[in-house]
């Protein structure tokens, strides 16, 4: 991979803008079909800490050239030893929330099942994305296609990731449920199926409910819980419960929602709830 020097890169494409409010890295639009992401010194340190360096990182990119939903590095940007980062290519699409497709059941429905779908193949490449939830990190391109950004936060094999998404719990709470393997850096595969789920969930009730269930579990059990909040939006598909409790359960067999995603998208339609903004409901067919 190139390597290319951020001065001379930033003299090049004057009319660079600098995204906003990021949090872990400096990312300037160079205006040219390009984005150039500069980690933060806290995130170098984290990297250099670990057996594997930022450019070792970056030349695992080749290998996944072949999975066209991976936003990957395109150059390797550097000044001396601490500031380091990358380009990517400009995505035209529009950053996944709960909201993009309004209440169209069955147009989140095909969006999810496609990010199901890529996260498979993801796996089949030893890619793992436990940062996969945070705001911007998902592309939905104009056609419905979908990008996954953040190529720096994700797991490569046996390089491991250095962010979840607060989304899925803290930390802690991440642990417990069994979502790390013995080695602890390490993710495994079945994080991922419970992102995916998580996004399901607050596209159709709107808000984050896995935090609800994570503060509750430890004083109820998790099919009950379960039960009481998909009886809230009027959801009754014992199927789809049962797969969403056996993510909270440590050990259970973790599942893609898959078919359960288009079967819930085929029997209902989804409303907002009478005067409560922000929360939502489902209404049979
Ligand atoms: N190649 C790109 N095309 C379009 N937008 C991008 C690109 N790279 C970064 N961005 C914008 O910058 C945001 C943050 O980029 P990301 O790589 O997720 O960095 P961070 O680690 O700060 O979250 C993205 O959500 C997106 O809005
Ligand atoms: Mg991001």
């Amino acid at each position: 991979m190139k390597t290319r020097n951020i001065d001379v890169v930033l003299k090049e494409h004057p009319n660079y803008t600098r995204v906003p409010n990021c949090r872990n890295s400096v990312i300037y639009n160079l205006q040219n079909g390009e984005y150039l992401k500069l980690l933060s010194k806290r995130l170098l340190k984290v990297i250099k800490n670990t057996e594997y360096s930022l450019d070792t990182r970056l030349e695992a990119a080749e290998g996944l050239r072949n999975i066209k939903h991976l936003v990957l590095p395109t150059s390797k940007i550097e000044q001396q030893k601490d500031i380091k980062g990358y380009t990517t290519d400009e995505i035209q699409g529009k950053a996944y929330d709960k909201d993009i497709y309004g209440l169209d059941l069955s147009k989140i429905a095909n969006l999810h099942s496609r990010i199901e779908e890529c996260i498979q193949i993801n796996h089949d490449n030893g890619v793992i994305t436990p940062d996969l939830a945070t705001e911007g990190n998902i592309m939905v391109m104009p056609n419905g296609e979908v990008r996954f950004m953040d190529y720096d936060g994700m797991q490569i094999n046996e390089m491991q990731c250095f962010q979840h998404s607060l989304k899925i719990g803290t930390l802690e709470e991440i642990e417990e449920l069994g979502y790390y393997d013995g080695r602890l850096e390490l993710c495994k595969k079945d994080i991922d199926k419970y992102t995916a789920a998580t996004l399901f969930l607050e596209s159709i009730f709107g808000v984050n409910v896995v935090h609800f269930i994570l503060s509750i579990s430890k004083k109820a059990p998790i099919e009950s819980i379960i039960s009481v909040l998909f009886e809230a939006i009027n959801l009754d598909d014992d199927i789809l419960a049962q797969k969403v409790a056996n993510l909270f359960i440590p050990g259970a067999k973790k599942e893609f929602l898959g078919e359960d995603i288009s079967r819930i998208a085929s029997r209902y339609e989804l409303i907002p709830a009478l005067n409560t903004p922000g929360k939502r409901r489902l209404r049979r067919k």
